[in-house]
């Protein structure tokens, strides 16, 4: 697996995510696998995915929620899978059936050309739950350099969390610390200029000169169960969560018995969390 290069921004933080990478599919990768379904549904209808010269690039494919269910359904299709973690993608290589149309290098996804992710050489451009980690991409000009992986007629095909006020992962851990502590703030899940949701997500890509851009949310749910759940927000290592273990002075231990109260009692034991997914897509802005 090739080597671009490592930032030191902690919000793409490898390390972060090589430890998050074993428990990935567990939780977060059944729910962003459904999101990913419904972002290749739209993508196929922009730009048909078993056309000629079709190729795609995944960019934070994590494990590889979109990438093995692009490769399903379309298995004549060559995809580049890139991300940050080699660990992440040790995992998606791992449980790659064809390794010939399947292949994987690592790639900052805010400067991804470089190796194999060659200029103008992409029908599509995929990214699935991984843009927020970057901020303002429009104004800092990822999206342009997204925009230059694609040929003439490209497209990109972005999902993200939509972190609204129902955002079920982060309204349970809000409710737990509180109640526990509180004076306790719950500070934003996102540092300044990261995207919350699909509003800027449009707006981006349209800033960025992006054509025929459509978006939706979906609810994809975090409906993972009680053991899941705790799993995902104790034991897993993802970065959310560890970040709001991070900012809580008090008794952690309380905060988690707090937290299976409220999945048993107000989340239906973990099998009802709301959690809802921004997706979008558009065409390759024309030159100049
Ligand atoms: C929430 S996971 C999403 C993974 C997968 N696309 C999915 O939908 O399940 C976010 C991924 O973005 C990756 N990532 C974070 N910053 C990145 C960067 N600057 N370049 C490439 N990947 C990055 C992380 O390593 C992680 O695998």
């Amino acid at each position: 697996m090739a080597t671009e290069k490592t930032p030191n921004n902690k919000w793409i933080d490898p390390i972060k995510w090589n430890t998050a990478a074993a428990q990935y599919d567990n939780a977060v990768g059944r729910s962003s696998g459904i999101a990913a379904a419904r972002l290749i549904t739209l993508a196929n209808e922009m730009h048909p995915l078993n056309a000629p010269s079709v190729r795609a690039i995944d960019l934070g494919a994590g494990t590889g929620s979109l990438t093995h269910l692009l490769a399903a359904q379309y298995p004549g299709l060559n995809i580049l899978a890139t991300d940050i973690s080699p660990g992440m993608l040790e995992q998606l290589m791992s449980i790659t059936h064809d390794q010939t149309k399947v292949t994987a290098q690592v790639v900052d996804m805010a400067a991804p050309i470089g190796g194999a992710a060659t200029e103008s050489s992409f029908s599509h451009v995929f990214s699935t739950m991984a843009i927020q980690a970057l901020p303002d991409p429009a104004g800092e000009g990822t999206l342009a350099q997204w925009a230059r992986l694609l040929l003439p007629d490209g497209i990109v095909a972005i999902g993200l969390w939509d972190f609204d006020e129902n955002c079920g992962p982060h309204a349970l851990w809000e409710e737990a610390a509180t109640a526990v502590d509180p004076g306790y703030t719950n500070p934003p899940l996102l540092p300044p200029r990261h995207w919350y949701g699909r509003a800027e997500l449009e707006q981006g890509l349209k800033t960025a000169g992006f054509r025929d851009v459509k978006s939706e949310v979906m609810h994809i749910g975090f409906d993972v169960g009680k053991e899941g759940f705790l799993r995902f927000f104790w034991e897993s290592g993802n970065p959310m969560a560890r970040d709001r273990q991070a900012s809580f002075n008090g008794d952690l231990k309380k905060v988690r018995e707090e937290m299976e109260r409220l999945l048993d009692e107000k989340y239906d034991k973990g099998a009802k969390i709301p959690l809802s997914a921004a997706l979008a897509v558009g065409r390759k802005p024309l030159a100049g």
